[in-house]
This record gives structure tokens, sequence and C-alpha cells, in this order.
């Protein structure tokens, strides 16, 4: 079977399990994070190298202030418990997005776990934490202006958030929606695009193999004729 060597996923559905289960939206992200853990294992069977994951995006700051708060304890409780075995596990985890609105002891542990090296890395997870597409775009070209640097798509590449990571080969969207809502506009423009109405907290190993299943039989042309 053909497997992408990058896989990125917008786990969308959690506040919909949840209220569906009478239970707070928060209980959906809990969850959330135990599917995320499943797939980590999986993508590591798998032989996938880099696993992108959108946590956060710059549009949900206009969530209720609850739950905003409640999701970055989650990550900065997550990280801080999990960064040292998921290291010996073989992972290397980084962020990409914007760091001047998070609250700054999540900075202070995103930059602890960014700096632990698996002796041998297994799989790259990069966590998409108020990251935007087109904010990454914006920040992007200004790192262009101030370095001076020749405006082209490999030096646009390689000033981006995904500097030494190659663009996804296979984008998957639960939660029934089928659009990008600004994720990694730049790094999509080839990706296939695989979406699933089955909630974030309900897709386990099962649907992600289906999701490669269905991308190993994709022919992917790059804009020539084969
Ligand atoms: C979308 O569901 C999900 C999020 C905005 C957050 C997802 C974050 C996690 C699962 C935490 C990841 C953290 C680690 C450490 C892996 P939604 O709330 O938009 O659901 P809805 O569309 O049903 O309302």
């Amino acid at each position: 079977m053909k497997v992408p060597k990058h896989l990125a996923i917008i786990m969308d559905g959690n506040g919909r399990w949840a209220k569906e289960r009478g239970l707070p939206r928060i209980a959906g992200h809990y969850e959330g994070v135990r599917r995320a853990e499943e797939v980590v294992e999986a993508c590591i069977d798998l032989n996938i190298k880099w696993l992108t994951l959108f946590a956060f995006s710059t549009e949900n700051w206009k969530r209720p202030e609850g739950e905003v708060k409640a999701l970055m304890r989650l990550l900065e409780g997550y990280i801080r418990q999990n960064a040292k075995r998921l290291t010996e596990k073989g992972l290397r985890v980084s962020f990409v997005g914007r760091r001047d609105r998070l609250p700054e002891s999540l900075v202070r542990e995103m930059e602890k776990v960014e700096r632990l090296r698996p002796k041998q890395e297994k799989l790259h997870v990069i966590l998409a934490v108020d990251y935007g597409g087109r904010d990454e775009i914006i920040r992007t070209i200004r790192k262009m202006i101030e370095t001076g640097s020749q405006i082209d798509e490999s030096s646009f590449k390689l000033l981006s958030d995904f500097s030494q990571i190659p663009d996804p080969d296979l984008l998957i969207r639960t939660g029934g929606e089928r659009r990008i809502s600004n994720f990694l506009l730049w790094h999509l423009a080839y990706t296939e695009l695989y979406f699933t109405d089955t909630y974030w907290p309900d897709f386990r190993r099962e649907d992600l193999l289906k999701a490669i299943e269905d991308f190993s039989r994709r022919e992917r042309k790059f804009g020539a004729v084969l």
C-alpha cells in the first residue's frame, strides 16, 4: 500500500461528539487527545514520517473564554506530562503558528519539548497552535523582506513554518465539513484531500487505514500529464 510520508489532520467534531453525549465540549477535546495518541501510534507502525495536527487556529480565540482557557490548559498539561515519554518512543515534537498570544507558561513547555530529540527519530509530530495559513503566509513574506531574500517559491518554503518539512501528501478532515478552514494554505497546493463525517473522538485506527487505502488508489500528477 502506498503510504503518505507527511499526513496532516484537521481534528474536527469534538464539540458535537460531547454535546451528543450531554457532556461539556472540553470532554470532547480530552477524548480527542486519546485519538491523537492512537493516530501517532498508527503512523509509527505505517512508517509515516511527519504528522501535522491542527490543535488551535488563529480564529479559535473567538470561542467562549472558558473553552479557550481549558484548551490551553489541556495542551500545556499534556506536553508537561508526556514530553519525556514521547521522546523515548522516538517522537520529535515541534510547533507551528504564532507564539505571541499564547500563555507564557505554555510557550515555555513548547520550547522545552522542541529541544528534546529522540535518539532515533521515528515520527516528527507538528502541532499547529494559534496557526492560520494566511497568518503564516504574511509572517513568511515579512521574513522575506527583512532578510532581503529572493522572492520565489523555494525561498518562501525555506522561511515558512515548514522550512525543512515536505508538503503534506494527504490531508484528512473529520467531522463532516468539507473545507480547509485556513489550515496549511501554501503547503496544501498538491495535497490529496480526504473528508469523513466521523467525529474526531470516534476516529480509530481502522478509519485511518481506510483513508490511507483511498489515498493509495489516487494518481498524483502534480499538474503534469502522465
Ligand atoms: C475541533 O473540534 C477541535 C479543536 C479546535 C481542538 C482539537 C484539539 C485537540 C484534540 C487537542 C490536541 C492536543 C494534543 C496534545 C494532541 P470542534 O470543537 O470544532 O468540534 P465541533 O465542530 O463539533 O464544535
